[in-house]
């Protein structure tokens, strides 16, 4: 009986710790389930997750194996773009990555390889799942888009888009280019004549499970350069995204209604948000992110046009902010309602940003001003941990909360922010609850 006890609680405990430190490949579910359970208000997803693509790919590879039974062969088939009519020589390849996606998809185990050394241009695809097995797109070439803005005539929002696919990874030494330049120049932003319409996302991964993107680099999208939407599990590491300062709306990492998402190791400079997080998403975690140019890392825009919004759990941990222009933001637009929560920003470094800490709950970002509204997006329980640095206005600390939902339970730990050059760094705070402050210069 003694011994029967022991031997029950070794399993429980056991069964905890494969709960907390096993691959999530295996735990998708529990994670998200039990995580509030074990670990309270902060997301520890770090701890949850395995990081190493390595880890990933072992962990895929032995439900493989099992898949297989006792199959021998234990490498994957290679599907090369190239035999499928692929050229690479400045002519559409978007039928031969459609046929070669279609046989890589529905395939036992494969690669889809898109070998290095040339460029591949494509018109939009939708590459759509589900695939017979877990899948791997390895890009080392360079794939580019069409600049023909009629060929986005069926769908102007997307480029590349990866749907319904699970058990999925993407990596490789290769270039994704969005060759953006004509839909920069048509933007209302630029040419303020011009309508104001969307532009294409360059890579879409839509409702999606278990997936790692990793080691690529994006560059020069037409609009936001990765977004994943509806998607659960999901991995971004080793990510060079790239774009001028000054092109419009290219957000570099675009997380929405997504749950479970890792970002780290990503170096982001573009002309608008590094990482934007906006509704619907939870337990998302960005570290060792180094930004700029570009907006900084956001948490928003929330509640426009009078929406709901939910929020909560993000960490934002390690990053350097150079020359951007917010560092850490949240930002909701006036009229909106729900929450955006459980938010801690640590161990970050401001260099010559224009507003290192800032909460904007009257958010507008339209040629004409925004109305006074009274309901807004709740804001609660927001900690900066470890934020040090310069700032190139006067606004080092901007909390410019709403007046009839004040920003809640707002902690400043460690925060120490200085003019960069002549700026005297100043804090303002309208209707926030600080909750906790320790050695915070500059204060309100
Ligand atoms: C700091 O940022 C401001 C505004 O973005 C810019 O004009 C200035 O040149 C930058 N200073 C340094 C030293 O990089």
């Amino acid at each position: 009986m003694h011994q029967q006890n022991h031997l029950f609680i070794f399993f429980i405990a056991f069964y905890l710790f494969s709960l907390c430190f096993g691959s999530f490949h295996e735990n998708p579910l529990p994670v998200s389930q039990y995580y509030d359970l074990f670990f309270g208000h902060y997301p520890r997803v770090a701890s949850l997750y395995t990081f190493r693509n390595t880890d990933f790919r072992s962990s895929m590879m032995t439900k493989t194996r099992q898949d297989r039974g006792s199959s021998l062969s234990g490498s994957p088939k290679i599907i090369n773009v190239d035999d499928f009519g692929a050229k690479g020589n400045g002519q559409d390849d978007s039928e031969a990555f459609e046929l070669a996606w279609k046989e890589a998809c529905s395939s036992r185990k494969a690669t889809l390889l898109v070998p290095k050394g040339r460029t591949y241009h494509l018109k939009p695809i939708t590459f759509s799942g589900p695939c017979r097995a877990p899948l791997t797109l390895k890009i080392n070439g360079m794939i580019k888009a069409s600049p023909r803005m009629s060929d986005y005539d069926n769908d102007r929002r997307h480029w590349l888009k990866f749907e319904g696919v699970d058990n999925f990874i993407v990596e490789g030494n290769g270039i994704i280019n969005g060759n953006g330049r004509k839909w920069w120049q048509n933007s209302c932003k630029v040419n303020k004549e011009l309508p104001c319409r969307g532009a294409p996302t360059a890579v879409t991964f839509y409702q999606c499970i278990n997936l790692v993107v990793a080691n690529l680099m994006f560059k020069n999208a037409q609009q936001m350069h990765l977004t994943f939407q509806k998607c659960t599990n999901i991995k971004a590491l080793n990510l060079r995204v790239v774009a001028p300062g000054n092109s419009p709306n290219t957000d570099g990492i675009h997380i929405t209604e997504t749950q479970n998402a890792i970002i780290r190791n990503c170096v982001i400079g573009t002309g608008d948000d590094c990482i934007s997080i906006v509704s619907g998403s939870r337990n998302v975690q960005a570290m060792d992110i180094t930004c700029g140019p570009g907006h900084g890392i956001s948490i928003g825009s929330l509640g426009a046009e009078n929406s709901e919004a939910e929020v909560s759990n993000i960490r934002v941990n390690r990053a350097l902010m150079s020359g951007t222009s917010n560092g850490v933001r949240i930002k909701t637009w006036q009229g909106g309602s729900g929450y955006a929560k459980n938010i801690m920003f640590q161990n970050i470094v401001m260099n010559n940003v224009s507003n290192p800490i800032i909460i904007d709950q009257n958010y507008c970002d339209k040629k004409e001003s925004c109305p006074e509204q009274n309901s807004a997006v709740k804001v609660s329980n927001v900690v900066y941990k470890n934020i040090r640095g310069t700032s190139a206005s006067d606004d080092a600390i901007k909390f410019d909360c709403s007046k009839s939902f004040p920003c809640q339970e707002v902690s400043l730990l460690g925060v120490h922010i200085v003019g960069q050059g002549d700026e005297v760094a100043t804090a303002s705070c309208e209707n926030v609850r600080l909750k906790s402050r320790w050695r915070v210069y500059p204060q309100c």
